[in-house]
C-alpha cells in the first residue's frame, strides 16, 4: 500500500500539468479546476471546496490513485464530514443575499452586448447611458455588493486562502477594467470601451458562477451560527445605509431590458 499524501499537498494546477487526465476527470466530476484560471487549491482541499460526497469523493479519489499510480493499490484519507450533502445549495441568509444579488449584476452583463452596439461617446444621452452602466458596475456591483464580500465576509478567513485569493484576484481584474473603462469614456474611445466591457463581461460570469457555487456554500460549511448571525445583521446594516440606491440601479436595469432588449 502507498499514499497519495504527496500529491494531495500538491497544487491542482501542478497534478494536472504532470497528469493532464486529471483535469478531464475533474471536469466529469464539474470541478473545473482547468477553467478556474488559477489553479491554486491544493489537491487534498478540492474535495472540501467542492463538498463532494463520500461515495463521489470516494470514486474521484481512486480515478485519480490510478492515473498517479496505475499499478498499485493506493490508499487516500476520507475527509470528515460534519454536515451532509445535498445537490440542492441550501444558502444562509447573508449568502442568500448575496447570490440575490448576483441576479440583477447577471441581468446587467446579459445587456452588456447591446449596449456596446447602441453606446454613443458623442452626444449627451449616450453618455448619460453608458455613465449609468458605470455607475451600476462601480456603486452596485462593486461598492454595495463587495463591501459585503471583502470588507464584512472574508474577514472572517484567512485571506491567503487559495480559494480567497481567487475571488480577490478577480475583484482586482474588474477593477482595472473599470478604470480603463472611465479612461475610455474621457478619451471618447468607442474600441477601447467595448474592449472592457467586454472583458469584463467575461469575467464576471465565471466569478459569479465560482461564489455561488463553491465560495458561498463552502463559507457557510465554516462559519459558525453566531458568525451568520453577525454576518446577517451587518448586511441589513448595509442596506440601511445604502437606502433607495440598489431600487434606483434595479430601475435602471429594467428600463435598459426594455428599451435595448
Ligand atoms: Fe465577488
Ligand atoms: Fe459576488
Amino acid at each position: 500500500m502507498e499514499s497519495v499524501d504527496i500529491y494531495l499537498n500538491k497544487g491542482v494546477k501542478e497534478v494536472i500539468t504532470e497528469f493532464p487526465v486529471i483535469e478531464k476527470i475533474l471536469d466529469e466530476f464539474n470541478i473545473g479546476c482547468g477553467a478556474c484560471g488559477e489553479g491554486l487549491c491544493l489537491l487534498k482541499d478540492i474535495v472540501e471546496i467542492h463538498n463532494l460526497d463520500e461515495d463521489r469523493e470516494k470514486e474521484l479519489m481512486a480515478r485519480i490513485s490510478k492515473v498517479i499510480y496505475p499499478d498499485k493499490e493506493i490508499s487516500f484519507p476520507v475527509k470528515k464530514r460534519t454536515k451532509p450533502t445535498s445537490k440542492e445549495i441550501k444558502y444562509s441568509p447573508p449568502m442568500k443575499k448575496m447570490v440575490d444579488e448576483h441576479v440583477l449584476i447577471k441581468r446587467w452583463l446579459a445587456l452588456i452586448p447591446k449596449v456596446i452596439e447602441s453606446v454613443n461617446l458623442e452626444t449627451e444621452e449616450g453618455l448619460i447611458l453608458i455613465n449609468k452602466g458605470i455607475d451600476f458596475i462601480r456603486n452596485y456591483a462593486d461598492k454595495y455588493h463587495h463591501a459585503k464580500e471583502e470588507d464584512e465576509t472574508f474577514k472572517y478567513f484567512d485571506n491567503n486562502l487559495d480559494i480567497i485569493k481567487v475571488i480577490l484576484n478577480d475583484h482586482v481584474n474588474v477593477r482595472s477594467h473599470v478604470k480603463a473603462m472611465l479612461e475610455a469614456i474621457e478619451e471618447k474611445d468607442k474600441d477601447k470601451l467595448a474592449e472592457h466591457l467586454t472583458a469584463y463581461s467575461e469575467i464576471l460570469p465565471k466569478h459569479i458562477k465560482k461564489e455561488d457555487e463553491i465560495l458561498y456554500p463552502w463559507m457557510d460549511r465554516n462559519l459558525t451560527t453566531t458568525q451568520i448571525g453577525k454576518l446577517y445583521s451587518k448586511f441589513n446594516e448595509i442596506d440601511t445605509e445604502y437606502g433607495e440606491a440598489p431600487i434606483k440601479h434595479l430601475k435602471f436595469i429594467e428600463k435598459l431590458e426594455k428599451e435595448l432588449v
